[in-house]
Parts: structure tokens; C-alpha cells; sequence
């Protein structure tokens, strides 16, 4: 079977309760999309965005989550509640929360295996530093990533988004064969290889999408900044139609 196109946005801590046409205007899009469409609000609209979304094409997913599924963790979030609240997807181990929380690929290995307890797919993002890029480790940083990020048995359940860090918020893209070699060695790391799709994530804009999109191992985007308007979201889900 074909690995079907997933564009999926990530809003980050952006959004309040009046951004919800957003997905009003995003349904008639999604309905007519040549890809799956998948949006991660932050916590606090993912309940109202998935009841919005109820019965379109659009999926709902979260940002993050806990390794367990209740207790005593205050702030916390479990793949559970995100399940109860409408969503599908979970994004984990971002390269935000890898910084800013300290998240390791074990801890985040921990997270897709609530995740998919849960019943949602892990999107796992993996991703090199400029420096680590410039000193020629990128694939060893993303197979390092990969191997303890990924629960062994996972297979075609879980997505990959391949962000290189540098190229996250920064209007700078990697190199389409850069893209494309880091990709071809992503698919070449995982269990199920042909089935499992590996989303490209990294300013990736209308201007850009389709020349992304058509990379022979890009099976999607991630998109942080171009998800945030409607505009610029819909012209990167059509254009993935082409
Ligand atoms: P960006 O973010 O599109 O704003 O670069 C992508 C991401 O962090 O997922």
C-alpha cells in the first residue's frame, strides 16, 4: 500500500478559543486533500478543536505526553486524556521539549509506548544541531535518536518527523538532497520500512512544500509558523496533492 501524505500542523503555545474558525475554514480543504490532515493545537483546544473537527476529514493530535496514564504529576498531560479529548496523534520528543525540558530519546521512547497503550500514533521527531550537522554527525545524532527513541517493536503505528534543529522557526530549509539522503537513511534504520511514513519538518512553507513533498522519502510535513494562518496551512496541504 502506498504511504499516504500527512500534513500535520503544529501550533506550538499559540491559540485561543477565537482561532477556532480556523477549522471551519480548514474542513472543505481537508474534505478535498490529497493527504491526511492533522493539526496539534495546544492542551487547552484539543478537546473543542476535536468536537469542531468531529466527522471531517481533519484529525487532532497533542504535543506532547506523559509516560503514564494518571497519578501525581502535576501539569501533566497522559496519552489517555489526549485519547479522551479527541486525539489521534501525539507529537514527542520535539526538539522544544528535548531542549527546554531536558526530554531524552529514552524518556521519549517511554512517551510512544503510553502513546500507543493509549491508542494514539507517536509522531517521533528526531533532528540535528547545526554544529553537529557542520562536524558531519548528522546521521550518527539521528541514529542514535531513532534507535533510543523508537520502542523496539514499533512498526508502521508510529510516524517520524526528521527536523533538523537549526532549520526549526529559522526560515532556513535543508538542502532537498540533504532532505532526501537523511530520509532514505531514517526509512533504512526502521522495522517496517515501506509502510512507515517520515514527515519533513523545518520552515517548511507554501513556497517550499512541493518541492519537499515530492522527495521520493518525504511522506509529509510537520509545519510550526505556516500553520498558524489558514492561508499559508491550505496551500501546503494542496500543494501536497501534486
Ligand atoms: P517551523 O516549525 O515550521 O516553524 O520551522 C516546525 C516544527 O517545529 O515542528
Amino acid at each position: 500500500m502506498p504511504r499516504r501524505i500527512l500534513i500535520t500542523g503544529n501550533w506550538k503555545m499559540h491559540g485561543l478559543r477565537s482561532d477556532l474558525g480556523f477549522f471551519e475554514a480548514l474542513t472543505p480543504i481537508a474534505a478535498k486533500a490529497g493527504a491526511e490532515v492533522l493539526v496539534c493545537p495546544p492542551a487547552s483546544l484539543l478537546a473543542a478543536a476535536a468536537a469542531q473537527c468531529a466527522g471531517t476529514e481533519i484529525r487532532i493530535g497533542g504535543q506532547d505526553c506523559h509516560t503514564g496514564q494518571s497519578g501525581a504529576h502535576t501539569g501533566d498531560v497522559s496519552a489517555m486524556m489526549l485519547r479522551d479529548a479527541g486525539a489521534s496523534h501525539v507529537i514527542l520528543g520535539h526538539s522544544e521539549r528535548r531542549q527546554e525540558h531536558g526530554e531524552t530519546s529514552i524518556l521519549v521512547c517511554a512517551k510512544a509506548k503510553a502513546a500507543r497503550v493509549a491508542g494514539l500514533i507517536p509522531i517521533i521527531c528526531v533532528g540535528e544541531t547545526l554544529t553537529e550537522r557542520e562536524a558531519g554527525r548528522a546521521h550518527e545524532i539521528v541514529g542514535a535518536q531513532l534507535k533510543a527513541s523508537l520502542p523496539a517493536d514499533a512498526g508502521a503505528g508510529v510516524v517520524i518527523a526528521y527536523e533538523p534543529v537549526w532549520a526549526i522557526g529559522t526560515g532556513l530549509t535543508a538542502a532537498a538532497e540533504d532532505v532526501a539522503s537523511m530520509h532514505a537513511f531514517i526509512r533504512s534504520q526502521l522495522r517496517e520500512p515501506a509502510a512507515t511514513r517520515i514527515l519533513y519538518g523545518g520552515s517548511v512553507k507554501p513556497e517550499n512544500a512541493a518541492e519537499l513533498l515530492a522527495l521520493e522519502d518525504v511522506d509529509g510535513a510537520l509545519v510550526g509558523g505556516a500553520s498558524l494562518q489558514i492561508d499559508s496551512f491550505a496551500a501546503i496541504v494542496v500543494a501536497a496533492k501534486q
